[in-house]
């Protein structure tokens, strides 16, 4: 990237995802990056997003690392809970399933903001992205369906904006967004994405997403992109 101090250190969270590996890449052979940490459930030190302590003691180590983090991006979660898949209506709710989707898709990703967006830069552009999903948007919502994870997208998404605002004093150039990468082809689409109309490449998808936040700047923090940079609905 360019737009970060060079050289700049990066942080991927769910590193042993489809995207999340890809972006370990991307940023493993970005000769301006200094640095990149991948973690994960079974990282050292691990992070569960569904287990706090793990977050903050990751945090804490990140600290110990460096005092400052230019570019935290969270690459989890999850569609298929438990062997099932999304809900085609609402008969087929189950409120732990659904329980389990908020978990991960917005609780998780808020603790991992609470105990790593400290870490930003405070005098410099410092970027926080998570993959969020086009689905999550509400505007966007014209076919219904799988409302557990498009619930859990759509508070994620708050969290995302909420985030950014209360950044906008402590950390003036923070861009704090949600991303949507488009269909890829990972473990998380495998079983949906027959009727896509394109699918991605990990790789493609995520240079592109990493070109997006690139060209953001704090005047864009707390909205959602797509990885061709159009800017989505909430
Ligand atoms: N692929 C697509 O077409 C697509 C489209 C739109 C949005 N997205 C979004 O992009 C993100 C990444 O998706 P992906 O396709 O890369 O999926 P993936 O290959 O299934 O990766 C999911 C990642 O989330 C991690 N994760 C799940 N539960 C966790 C927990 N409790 N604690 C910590 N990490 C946990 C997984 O870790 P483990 O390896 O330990 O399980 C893995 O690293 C998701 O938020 C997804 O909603 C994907």
């Amino acid at each position: 990237m360019e737009s970060l101090q060079i050289p700049y250190r990066a942080v991927v969270v769910g590193a042993t995802g489809g995207l999340g590996a890809a972006f370990m890449q991307h940023l493993e052979q970005d000769p301006n990056c200094e640095q990149v940490i991948g973690l994960g459930r079974h990282s050292d030190p691990p992070v569960d997003l569904l287990d706090e302590s793990s977050i903050e003691r990751a945090a804490a180590w990140l600290r110990e690392q460096a005092a400052e983090w230019d570019l935290i991006l969270d690459a989890t979660g999850i569609l298929t809970i438990d062997g099932q898949g999304p809900e085609k209506r609402l008969r087929d709710l189950d409120p732990a399933v659904m329980a389990r989707a908020f978990a991960i898709n917005a609780i998780g990703p808020a603790l991992l903001f609470k105990h790593l967006a400290p870490l930003l830069p405070r005098n410099r552009k410092g970027v926080l992205a998570t993959l969020s999903a086009r689905v999550g948007s509400i505007e966007d919502n014209h076919l219904g369906g799988w409302v557990s994870y498009r619930a859990s997208k759509a508070a994620l998404n708050q969290i995302v904006r909420t985030t950014a605002l209360e950044l906008r004093f402590s950390h003036r150039q923070a861009v704090v967004v949600a991303l949507q990468p488009g269909t890829c082809a990972t473990r998380l689409s495998e079983p949906y994405r027959s009727r896509a109309p394109e699918v991605l490449s990990p790789e493609y998808a995520t240079g592109r997403l990493l070109d997006v936040l690139d060209r953001l700047d704090a005047e864009q923090s707390g909205s959602f992109h797509d990885f061709e940079g159009q800017r989505l609905p909430f």
